[in-house]
């Protein structure tokens, strides 16, 4: 029964092992990028709306992108489906029941309500369906949840402000659910400074602040985010190991980087996994995590991009443990859940 030593000390023997029931937290994943392509068919058709695919394999194969915008360009084609609180429920429900079955136990989820307010869809709408769909998982499951209202950075800052100003009753009504502001769609040319005065309400509000930074943007990005938007974590940030003095600050002050593994391949960041920075980061001591970003897009959910990097990089069982730790470290929960879901990561660990 007992595994040869090489089985005990390969990559995919531990992912296998290990992983694949080990709960985890999930701090990087768009609502919109959970809509596999059946489901997006099925909504088109209960909302009479037509899809320029003929099919759900048309619709799969023009997922072959050369860059950020190439996905981006589907990506909000797709998310027209989403119209009326019942599609917003039902894609949050099936988020969190695929979710699950990889080990999920909390997940903060992004959401775009300027993709969907342009369409005349309110926010309201918007969370009532997403909330519905988390509290239940909450109940029946025990399945934590936050939700971070994600500015699109090709619109303007006034846009965003607009948007912010329209949320404000949301914050109110679901302060336990919609905790965060975020930061992402078309990086290049639109640094995190041009969202300098959102990001100052949104912080003296006391919401949690992250901002995509550094996934094709430069590493200058980064440090843009830290500083002038004062974010909690970076979202990607792959680009890091270009600059040693933000590698080194990274670490210092333990700011987390929500790094996608098979977001950055599928989108021509890395040529091959074998080029990704995590490892790096890691042994420089900086708190990655790993998550699925747009799973229904880039061909697999959180254990997916688990095996895929930890395959690649030959990560080894104390670098696995450590990446699904920092990602309970660096969650927005309480002290009290947070020792809670640490203890039970351990407890698993010790007997798997
Ligand atoms: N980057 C920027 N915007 C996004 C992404 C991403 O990876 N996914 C969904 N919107
Ligand atoms: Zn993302």
């Amino acid at each position: 029964m007992s595994p040869t030593p090489s089985n005990a000390t390969s990559p995919s023997a531990a992912v296998t092992q290990k992983f694949t029931r080990a709960p985890k937290a999930e701090l990087h994943v768009h609502i919109e990028g959970t809509l596999e392509p059946e489901l997006i068919f099925a909504l088109a058709q209960r909302n009479g709306v037509t899809l320029p695919y003929a099919s759900v394999e048309a619709l799969r194969d023009a997922y072959a992108f050369t860059d950020l915008q190439s996905f981006l360009d589907i990506y909000y084609a797709g998310a027209s489906v989403l119209q009326t609180a019942e599609d917003f429920h039902d894609v949050t429900a099936a988020y969190v029941e695929r979710a699950r079955a990889d080990g999920v136990v909390h997940a903060e989820i992004f959401f775009d309500p300027q993709t969907h307010t342009v369409r005349g869809i309110s926010l309201d709408t918007m969370l009532a369906g997403m909330e519905r769909a988390l509290a239940q998982a909450e109940q029946r499951d025990g399945f934590s949840s936050r939700l971070i209202l994600s500015f699109l950075r090709h619109l303007s800052e006034d846009d965003a402000l607009e948007t912010y100003q329209a949320a404000l009753p949301l914050f109110d009504r679901y302060p336990h659910r919609l905790t965060g502001v975020g930061l992402d769609s078309s990086e290049l040319g639109h640094p995190p400074s041009k969202f300098a005065r959102v990001f100052a309400l949104a912080r003296e509000r006391g919401l949690k602040l992250v901002a995509h930074a550094g996934e094709e943007g430069p590493p200058a990005y980064i440090h843009e985010a830290l500083d002038i938007l004062q974010v909690h974590r970076i979202d990607h940030g792959v680009r890091s190991t270009e600059d040693p003095a933000l590698i080194t600050r990274l670490a210092r002050d333990q700011i987390a980087l929500t790094v996608c593994p098979l977001s950055n391949t599928k989108l021509k960041v890395f040529g091959d996994m074998r080029e990704h920075t995590l490892k790096q980061m890691l042994d420089a001591g900086v708190a990655v995590t790993v998550n699925s970003d747009d799973p229904a897009y880039f061909g697999g959910y959180v254990n997916a991009n688990y095996a895929a990097v930890a395959q690649a990089l030959n990560l080894n069982d104390d670098e696995l443990y450590r990446i699904i730790r920092n990602g309970f470290e660096a969650s927005f929960i309480d002290e009290t859940q947070r020792a809670t879901l640490i203890a039970r990561l351990d407890a698993h660990w010790q007997v798997a």
